[in-house]
């Protein structure tokens, strides 16, 4: 299958991050680490990824805008047009040594998710999709999941870290959803758990506090292969509120009146 000339240059992008971060992976007791805020860190790899993704796509796409996690945004002359990135998606666990991060790069155009590719170099899974063209996995079609009971269906979620306004309603959350399901995973990476809906893997996934680069490509992935996503407050927007509730049609509504209280 192949895609756009953006969506080619975000591939060899996210594959050239991929490369340096895997290297920084193997040497990751030599990183330096430094706390954003309390449970949220950043390191060299970080940075340094945010800073070869920023140059290759502002050098094939000079008008183009930049958002990335680790800097200032970067207005472009094309106002309509701008790189949603996260260089890497799950640091505590690429710092803690634990093999499950990814790179995320979507391109938004006009207010509008168009394309999306997430990288996980440790497993050399590619997920990626375009506005109408479908969502893949490296050569392979994605397709959400086909379960329809609640009993059946596992989700997947972010606890939040540190002193945060959303435990508590997290917490009600749990106590509501992990009776009525299969299972609730929660494996530290936004961008990939929103790639495992979109495969198929996981029947849904929700959470609170996240952040444009965090579900910006995900978003696009999950709705291309079938899936539904919304904000969990109706009425907000996915990118702006930082909340997501998505999952299989068959599976949405249930799922989302759990979620929504009931
Ligand atoms: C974090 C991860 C985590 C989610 C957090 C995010 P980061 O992103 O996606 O799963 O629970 O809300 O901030 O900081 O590792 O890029």
């Amino acid at each position: 299958m192949a895609g756009s000339a953006n969506l080619n240059v975000m591939i060899k992008t996210a594959r050239a991050a991929g490369r340096q971060l895997a290297k920084d992976f193997r040497e990751v007791e030599q990183l330096q680490v430094s706390r954003k805020g309390p449970g949220d860190f950043v390191s060299r790899a970080d940075t340094a990824a945010e800073q070869l993704i920023r140059e290759a796509l502002m050098e094939a796409r000079p008008t183009y805008g930049f958002l990335g996690e680790e800097g200032e945004e970067t207005l472009g002359e094309d106002p309509t047009r701008r790189w949603v990135v996260d260089p890497l998606d799950g640091t505590t666990n690429f710092l803690h040594g634990m093999p499950h991060w990814a790179i995320s790069i979507a391109l938004e155009h006009k207010g509008q998710i168009v394309a999306g590719v997430i990288y996980d170099p440790a497993k050399d899974e590619l997920f990626w999709a375009e506005k109408g063209q479908g969502a893949w996995m490296n050569e392979s079609r994605l397709r959400v999941s086909a379960r329809s009971r609640m009993a059946d269906s596992v989700f997947a979620t972010g606890l939040p870290y540190g002193p945060s306004k959303h435990l508590p309603t997290e917490l009600q959350d749990l106590a509501r959803l992990l009776p009525a399901c299969a299972g609730v995973r929660r494996w530290g990476a936004a961008a990939l758990d929103l790639a495992y809906v979109a495969a198929g893997r996981y029947d849904g996934f929700w959470e609170r506090g996240l952040h444009a680069w965090d579900v910006a490509a995900g978003l696009i992935i999950v709705r291309e292969a079938g899936g539904l996503a919304e904000p969990i407050d109706p009425s907000g927007n996915i990118l702006e509120d930082g909340t997501i509730l998505c999952a299989n049609e068959a599976i949405f509504d249930q799922f989302a009146k759990v979620i929504r209280g009931g």
